[in-house]
């Protein structure tokens, strides 16, 4: 079938639809919603049969939806309506949701329901469940809505209609959540509430706060069991978060967005303030319970040390390397046998952290401080010659995070997770993470420059069957998690583990000796210099637009199929 995608941006949930409809064999183009004129254009150039508008932020226009079926993933539940359908479900505290795929119409997200898909609902931030939940549900029903198409065809089914009639459904109208329906009053809320409010609004928009005297929005909360103040008190900071009081307890907040700005760490959002209070550090690298907030924290279970990074959407700034650089070595000195490299829920990496980048004073150096401390990560990966090394990705990855990956010695992936392994789309980065030491052996000069040039999107599926990562299994987070540890414990009980290991240090041995890693980095890093310091500033125009969220003027090339066919030309 030829699907054209309407859609506000190829985020992740637009990215899995795509994939996925790609390879049951449909033909599929993109349109960013850009105004009416330009859907309409593509609209004739691509002639779809049918139009799945995956993320949209405002209503199909009639000259559209009145001449061709379009079918609006909305992440709520039947009935439900409005542009804050997950908000309210997180805020209020529901705890079972779904996806509805519905017909549009002259009513937004009113029209007939093609399919539902429900789930239950978990404690997590709104991207997450919109990344995870939100996005399965939405491939299964946009998977049955089309399996409906040739049932609806033949009369033999009909879509559900709810506006207007009898069917008692729990959803209804809602509408647009206001900061003050999100406002934390910090003396008198409790902290489960206080997490809920945040969580509703996290990544998008944020809840409206006031701290230190000073308006901001605040996202990425996680509770506090042990310290405790006074209700509205800023306690005390670790890392990138800040501590603050509530009721009945205490919650960590991670990331602010001040009024000028964008999105940065807590810490450095209010850095005058933060040097100014005591610093809660954890004194080690092993797991607490999850009764603080811990970004880097390591378990070990028999011969296999899991080091755990879940870093804040998955950007990996100076210091969050140098850390995890710092965790890896020791976990290096335990005496394991594997050591699992396990990342975060939702991502695995990111690659460099855009957003330090673009607030540093010089943009430039930080770009070059971040690579090499990426770059010296990597290499300590690769060199680890006391323990065979994998990692286990949970969650997406994308540009320098997807490399760094490639840099133990196996790489597991669950199924469902997009990858994005190119740095293309940020201003044409030549990428260091010592890929070009990494990617030939695996998948051949060739297959290294078609994922290099590659700009689109790659399924865990596709990363195995073209030899970049090693093993895709269990969609479910549960059972990834449980069969990582079944393969984990099954290499290091290995009884030929011995020879795992001496192989291994065999060929790093012999691969140093052809061309030193040195020589590899020096050179990725020669054209990442040309990159950060250089005459074409594309890197720097790419990186502002992204931090920025400087909306898409038109949708890139790499996406519209539609407008490199000579089709129907436009009346
Ligand atoms: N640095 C800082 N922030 C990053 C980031 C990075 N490297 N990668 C992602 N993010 C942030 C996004 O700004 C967004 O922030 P939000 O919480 O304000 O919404 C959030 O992570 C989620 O990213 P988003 O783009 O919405 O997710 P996606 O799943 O739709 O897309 C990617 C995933 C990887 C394609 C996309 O995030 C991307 O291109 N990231 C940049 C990768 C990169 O170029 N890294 C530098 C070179 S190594």
């Amino acid at each position: 079938m030829r699907i054209l995608f309407l859609t506000h941006s190829f985020n992740s949930l637009t990215q899995r639809l795509y994939a996925e409809l790609v390879e049951h064999g449909h033909e599929v183009s993109i349109e960013f919603d850009i105004a009416d004129s330009v859907t309409e254009e593509a609209v004739a150039q691509f002639q779809p049969e049918l139009i799945v508008a995956p993320f949209l932020k405002r209503a199909i226009p009639p000259s559209i939806w009145s001449k061709h079926l379009c079918l609006v993933v909305h992440p709520g539940i039947v009935g439900d309506r409005g542009p804050s359908a997950l908000d309210w479900a997180i805020q209020e505290g529901e705890t079972s949701w779904g996806v509805t795929v519905l017909q549009a119409g002259a009513e937004m997200d009113a029209g007939p329901v093609w399919a539902s898909v429900a789930f239950p609902l978990r404690r997590g931030k709104k991207a997450s469940l919109y990344r995870n939940e939100v996005t399965e549900a939405a491939r299964r029903g946009v998977l049955l809505a089309l399996e409906r198409m040739a049932e609806f065809t033949a009369g033999r089914w009909a879509p559900l209609e709810v506006s207007g009639t009898r069917n008692p459904v729990r959803g209804r109208l809602r509408p647009p959540m206001k900061q003050a329906d999100r406002a934390i009053d910090w003396h008198n809320d409790e902290t489960a509430t206080v997490l809920r409010k945040i969580d509703a609004g996290d990544g998008f928009p944020g809840v409206a706060d006031t701290w230190f005297g000073e308006p901001c929005r605040v996202f990425d909360a996680w509770p506090e069991a042990r310290i405790s103040g006074a209700p509205g008190e800023v306690i005390a900071r670790r890392e990138t978060a800040f501590l603050r009081a509530t009721k009945d307890g205490a919650v960590w907040v991670g990331h602010v967005k001040r009024s000028d700005g964008f999105k940065l760490p807590a810490v450095l959002g209010f850095a005058a303030e933060a040097a100014a209070l005591a610093e809660a550090p954890l004194a080690t690298w092993w797991a607490a319970d999850h009764a603080t907030w811990q970004d880097i924290s390591y378990v070990e279970q028999a011969d296999i040390g899991y080091l755990h990074f879940d870093f804040y959407n998955g950007a990996m700034g100076t210091r969050h390397c140098q850390r995890l650089l710092a965790a890896f070595q020791w976990a290096e000195t335990r005496p394991t046998r594997v050591i699992v490299l396990a990342g975060g829920e939702d991502f695995w990496s990111n690659g460099i952290h855009l957003n330090l980048i673009e607030t540093a004073d010089s943009p430039a150096d930080e770009s070059w401080a971040n690579i090499n401390a990426m770059d010296d990560l990597a290499e300590a990966i690769i060199r680890c010659n006391s323990q065979l090394t994998v990692a286990a990705l949970a969650g997406n990855a994308g540009a320098g995070g997807c490399f760094l990956a490639r840099a133990t010695d196996q790489v597991w992936v669950r199924e469902g997770i997009m990858l994005n392994p190119h740095y293309k789309n940020m201003g044409n980065l030549y990428g260091s993470e010592l890929w070009t030491y990494l990617l030939p052996p695996r998948v051949g000069a060739e297959g290294a420059r078609r994922i290099m040039q590659r700009r689109l999107p790659m399924t865990a599926r596709q990363s195995v069957e073209c030899g970049f990562y090693d093993h895709c299994f269990s969609a479910d987070a549960g059972h990834f998690a449980a069969e990582v540890m079944l393969k984990a414990s099954a290499l290091a009980i290995a009884n030929d583990f011995p020879q795992q290991l001496a192989e291994k240090r065999r060929r790093r041995a012999e691969d140093e000796a052809v061309k030193p890693l040195a020589a590899y980095r020096a050179d990725e890093l020669a054209q990442m210099r040309r990159n950060f310091y250089g005459f074409d500033p594309s890197y720097h125009y790419a990186r502002h637009h992204f931090v920025h969220k400087v909306a898409h003027a038109w949708t890139p090339r790499h996406l519209a199929h539609h407008r490199d066919q000579r089709a129907t030309p436009v009346a």
